[in-house]
């Protein structure tokens, strides 16, 4: 399927954007592991959610989607809970598909799912023996780096192995409980933490998690809400920010189960917030985004370069702020971003340099190698896919630079298997001097299937060929 974007026509209206990915993760898989049945409202049913609802399929979860019917109820799952040591050992390999997220995450529950060797009282200790698990995923899947969390794991006592630190991963009964762990993450990750934070719920004692920035929060506001007693504390060690995260497993190894409301995704709303603010005349609300701090970094970034955003209605929606985005057509200028902004926008960098193409001047990424390491090598193809429409893009080890302002060029684009770099290149094709085409565009179904329907009926000129 190929996407075609093409200018001409401002956008205007009002839209919600789907419940957010990396709470719909974690809503599916802690639930599983709750007792009892939780209730998630406005879950994302998108490419990588399935994978994660069919692996709690093959580990013996039971779950129902419901609302799905036009004009129903939001998105609603129900997960019937199995106990911190419920999950049976899957037949066959899980297929994590595409996302790191997945894979990550279900290490962690299935490494403590191993718990249930402890307590004979947690749902009839169905899982005594322990679980043995594969976890695979697609071929881009397998490059991406698993020793970060192949290493704490295994000095947790996990019975964990990589393939040349890559997916296939294979986890066999280990013995319990786990040694506590105090771990430096060596990157800001929220994958890597959320998964040692699931491994430590089976630990003898607390873990201690420290890492050097402020990577997203959700997993620790639901567990909390779950009543896992974790705290967060953020310091300096020779002038350096540190983030430390402690959590002590619950007494009786039991986690309530949830019921939630999801807030929209913002790293889903971005692409209509750069959207609004490149194309002439736009002027577009997106309600009920999630404004979670540490995902906000983008927002942070279009306000320092001119953007026209308004935020209203600013409420709590399940433990995570949510608010209303009203944005405008602006003249943006070039800026530079580094550091912890980096980690607050690491997801936005493919729509933040569609922002800065247009924006007058230079703008400038450094210390994110990390991007580098995400659905794509979102330093490289990011920019040589930006060059095909004519944008002065130079790549860096660690980030890059756009001179912006000169005109937009339609072209022919691949979106290198990356949901977000295909969205991203769409929206830069709705103010350029011609028609921009994304190839293989129907990986956007990954995380945000309704893309192209939600810029139809805001009126942007985007047709599926
Ligand atoms: C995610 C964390 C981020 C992000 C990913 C989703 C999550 O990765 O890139 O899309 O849900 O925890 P890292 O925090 O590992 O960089």
């Amino acid at each position: 399927m190929n996407l075609i974007s093409s200018p001409g026509r401002p956008l205007q209206g009002v839209m919600c954007v789907p419940g957010d990915k990396s709470l719909s993760h974690r809503a599916a898989l802690f639930a599983a592991l709750a007792e009892g049945e939780s209730r998630i409202e406005n879950f994302l049913v998108s490419g990588v959610t399935q994978a994660m609802l069919q692996a709690l399929t093959a580990m013996g979860v039971s779950w129902a989607l419901g609302g799905d019917e036009p004009g129903g109820e939001r998105r609603v799952l129900v997960v019937q809970g199995r106990g911190l040591g419920g999950l049976r050992s899957p037949a066959a390999a899980l297929d994590c598909g595409n996302s790191a997220t997945t894979m990550r995450m279900l290490a962690g529950a299935l490494s403590a799912s191993m718990a249930g060797a402890l307590s004979a009282s947690m749902a009839g200790a169905r899982s005594a023996a322990g679980v043995t698990a594969t976890l695979d995923g697609s071929p881009g899947l397998r490059r991406r780096p698993m020793n970060r969390i192949v290493d704490p794991l295994q000095q947790m006592g996990v019975e964990i192995k990589a393939s040349d630190g890559c997916a296939p991963l294979y986890l066999r009964p280990s013995n319990f409980p786990l040694r506590p762990l105090n771990y430096n993450l060596p990157v800001a990750s929220a994958q890597i933490k959320t998964c040692l934070l699931l491994a430590a719920l089976a630990a003898g004692g607390p873990t201690t998690l420290v890492e050097p920035g402020p990577s997203r929060d959700h997993s620790e506001r639901m567990l909390r809400s779950m009543g896992v007693v974790i705290t967060a504390e953020k310091g300096y060690l020779d002038g350096k920010p540190f983030y430390k995260t402690s959590l002590t497993p619950p007494k009786g190894r039991v986690l309530s189960p949830l019921t939630m409301a999801l807030p929209g995704d913002f790293s889903s709303a971005a692409f209509l917030i750069v959207a609004a603010l490149i194309t002439p005349g736009s002027e577009v609300t997106i309600q009920g985004v999630g404004l979670n701090s540490a995902r906000t970094g983008l927002l942070d970034a279009l306000l320092g370069m001119g953007a026209d955003i308004c935020i209203t209605g600013q409420t709590n929606r399940s433990d995570e702020p949510v608010g209303d985005l009203q944005v405008k057509y602006s003249r943006l200028h070039g800026t530079s971003i580094c550091g912890e902004q980096v980690v607050r926008m690491i997801d936005e960098f493919p729509i933040f340099a569609i922002a800065a193409a247009y924006a007058s001047g230079v703008t400038t990424v450094s210390e994110a190698a990390e991007l580098r390491l995400k659905e794509s090598d979102r330093i490289g193809v990011l920019c040589e896919e930006l060059r095909k429409l004519g944008v002065k893009a130079v790549e860096h080890p660690d980030g890059f630079t756009i001179q912006g302002g000169a005109p937009v060029q339609g072209g022919v684009i691949a979106p290198h298997g990356d949901h977000r770099l295909a969205m991203a290149l769409a929206v830069a094709g709705l103010a350029s001097h011609a028609p921009v085409d994304i190839q293989d565009a129907q990986i956007i179904d990954e995380s945000y299937p309704d893309f192209t329907q939600t810029l139809q009926a805001l009126g942007g000129r985007v047709v599926v060929e």
